[in-house]
Formats: structure tokens, sequence, C-alpha cells
């Protein structure tokens, strides 16, 4: 099973270390998966021009193949203006609507203000909904003061939400995919 965490933030790497934390807690559950992050910021991803995936860059054609051969897929996103990171949104405007149809698919938030705990909720999910994909019960978010000055996650509830979400996410795909 390979099971790929993209984090859709290109300004700080909050989000890329919750991202990061949930991959982790699910290859300690289960020592054979494969993961791989994707930090959308490492990648030279271009905006969505209606032409063919093929015309786009290799950065773009790489990051869509990797979400496309993935068996499930982590997605992380800052909150910016009350919603997801435009980068992210312009990522999954790549996806074909295929790419996550019958996949489990996790998310995870990180924000300035509890207020926009329920975002990924509400503007996140549809999204992942009209792509047929499987979305676990657990989302994480996470607030500013979850994190301690090198970006390390200090809150011990939002640590254990985390194991929940990788091992969520592991029971659904095993389920799913006997
Ligand atoms: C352009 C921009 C818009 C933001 N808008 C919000 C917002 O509406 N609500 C909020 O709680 N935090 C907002 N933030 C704060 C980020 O969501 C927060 O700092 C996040 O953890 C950054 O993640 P990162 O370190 O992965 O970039 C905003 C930050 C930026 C840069």
């Amino acid at each position: 099973m390979k099971l790929v965490g993209v984090s859709g933030s290109l300004t700080g790497h909050k989000t890329a270390a919750a991202v990061k934390q949930v991959l982790h807690a699910a290859q300690k559950a289960d020592p054979s998966i494969d993961i791989e992050l994707i930090d959308l910021k490492d990648y030279d991803i271009e905006f969505v021009v209606g032409k063919p995936l093929a015309l786009y860059n290799e950065d773009t054609q790489n990051v869509v193949a990797k979400i496309v051969e993935a068996d499930a897929v982590l997605f992380g996103t800052a909150i910016y203006q009350a919603s997801i990171t435009g980068a992210l949104k312009n990522m999954l405007d790549h996806l074909p609507v295929t790419a996550l149809q019958s996949k489990v698919v996790g998310m995870v938030s990180t924000a300035g203000s509890k207020n926009h705990m329920l975002v990924a909720e509400y503007q996140l999910k549809p999204i992942l909904s009209f792509f047929r994909a499987y979305v676990a019960t657990t989302s994480v978010f996470l607030q500013s003061e979850c994190f301690n000055n090198t970006n390390e996650i200090t809150n011990l509830d939002v640590l254990l939400r985390i194991e929940t979400l990788a091992n969520e996410m592991l029971h659904l795909h095993h389920q799913l995919n006997p």
C-alpha cells in the first residue's frame, strides 16, 4: 500500500509537519506501507489553464501521477481567507476525475484561529466527495499553538488524533481492499 501525503501550503512549514506526522503514524502502525510526502512548495506546479496534462511541466505531471498511483491520499491545507489554499485547489483541479475514486483519503488543516476548525469539513470534504473518495471520519485540525517554535507538534490531544486518523485510514483501506 502506498500512502501519499500532500501538503498544500507554499508559505510556512506547519502543514507539511502535520502531514508528515500522520504519514509516520501510519507507517508506525503498519511498517509494510510505503509513504511519501508531496510538499507542494518543493514543486513548480503550473496553474490550470485548460490544456491537456501532457502539455504542463514535468513537476505538474509528476505530482498528478504520484496522486493517481497512490492507494490512499492524505490532504493537508493551511487555512487561507477562511478556505483551503489556492495551491491545493489548483492541484486538485489538475486531477483526472477518477484520480481518487474509491480511495481512502484524509484531511489535515492548520490555521491561526480555532474559528476555522471546520473549514476542511465544509470546503475540502465536498471536493473529495465529488471525486468519489472515501473520506475518513476523523480529520485533524491544528492551531498554531499546537506547534513549538521549530514546528514540532507538542499538543498531546492532537498527536492522539493524528494516530486515530492514521489508524482509521489504514483500517478503511484494508476493509475496502481485502
Ligand atoms: C494568506 C494567508 C491567509 C490566512 N488566512 C487565515 C484564515 O482565514 N484563518 C486562520 O485561522 N488563519 C489564516 N492564516 C494563517 C494560516 O492558516 C496558519 O498560519 C497556517 O498554520 C500556516 O500554515 P503553514 O505554516 O503550513 O504555511 C492565513 C495565512 C496566510 C498566509
